[in-house]
């Protein structure tokens, strides 16, 4: 979904700095990104580290002298039987999906109010509803969507815009590596591929550059589902 959002966002001439903790992945990206004659710069970034948040928002700012858009679109997903979920990987799940995001916004929101610029947090169907066996990262997804909420409030009065996107099942990596436990009930995991099956990270590279657009200047503290009805009902 990341490299869809930049290939989409470098199409339109956006200048990006694209952040990842696999290296191979970004240089891959970039590639691609460069062969269509965009701009791109890579940036190794764990979320989970404050600090590294910290040089990556700057590393930006410094490179292209602004900041317009920060997209918090890394993840991870684990499924567990909850009573057997360890400690490391509840923390883990938190630390990427919703402490990664939050220090993001905390570095990027003074330059962002500079530029009247937004923020798009790439959330979750599972943020909203509950989804069997991922008790972490339904916490971690329905604690962004809240996020997303009390930054649009705290800055409802200053030039700012932060807002949501909540997929539903993507045909991306997350979906292909997943360590399944043993003895799940596959009949409360099935509804979540959605009767419409899988999207394409495109599909959703093209909510965010909507969101993300002066377009939707009007939108501000949405949670926006981008799921072919799953959340109708
Ligand atoms: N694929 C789906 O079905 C689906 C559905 C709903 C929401 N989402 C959300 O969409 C977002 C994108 O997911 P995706 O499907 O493209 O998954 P993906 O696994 O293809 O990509 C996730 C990326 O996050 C990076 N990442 C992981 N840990 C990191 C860390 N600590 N620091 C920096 N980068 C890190 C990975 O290296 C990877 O490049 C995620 O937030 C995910 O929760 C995905």
């Amino acid at each position: 979904m990341g490299r869809a959002t930049c290939i989409r966002l470098a199409a339109e001439g956006a200048r990006i700095l694209a952040i990842d903790v696999d290296s191979a992945g970004l240089e891959e990206t970039a590639l691609m990104i460069k062969e269509q004659g965009g701009r791109i710069e890579s940036h190794l970034c764990n979320v989970t580290l404050r600090t590294e948040c910290a040089e990556a928002v700057q590393r930006a700012v410094d490179t292209f002298g602004r900041l317009d858009v920060l997209a918090n679109i890394a993840g991870i997903v684990r499924f567990a039987h909850s009573p057997e979920m360890s400690e490391a990987e509840w923390n883990l799940v938190l630390a990427v999906n919703l402490s990664g995001p939050f220090y993001l916004c905390q570095e990027s929101i003074p330059h962002l109010l500079e530029t009247h610029g937004n923020i798009v947090n790439v959330a979750s169907n599972a943020g909203l509803m509950g989804q069997a066996y991922t008790a972490a990262y339904c916490a971690s997804k329905g604690g962004l969507v809240q996020l997303t909420r009390s930054l649009a409030m705290e800055f409802i009065k200053k030039p700012l815009r932060v807002n949501a996107i909540c997929p539903s099942g993507t045909d991306t990596q997350m979906n292909k590596g997943i360590d399944f436990p043993d003895d799940l009930d596959w009949k409360l995991i099935g509804r979540f591929t959605g009767i419409r099956g899988f999207a394409q990270p495109s599909d959703m590279a093209s909510a965010i550059a909507y969101v993300a657009s002066d377009e939707a200047k009007m939108i501000h503290g949405a949670v926006i589902s981008v799921d072919q009805g799953m959340m109708a009902g």
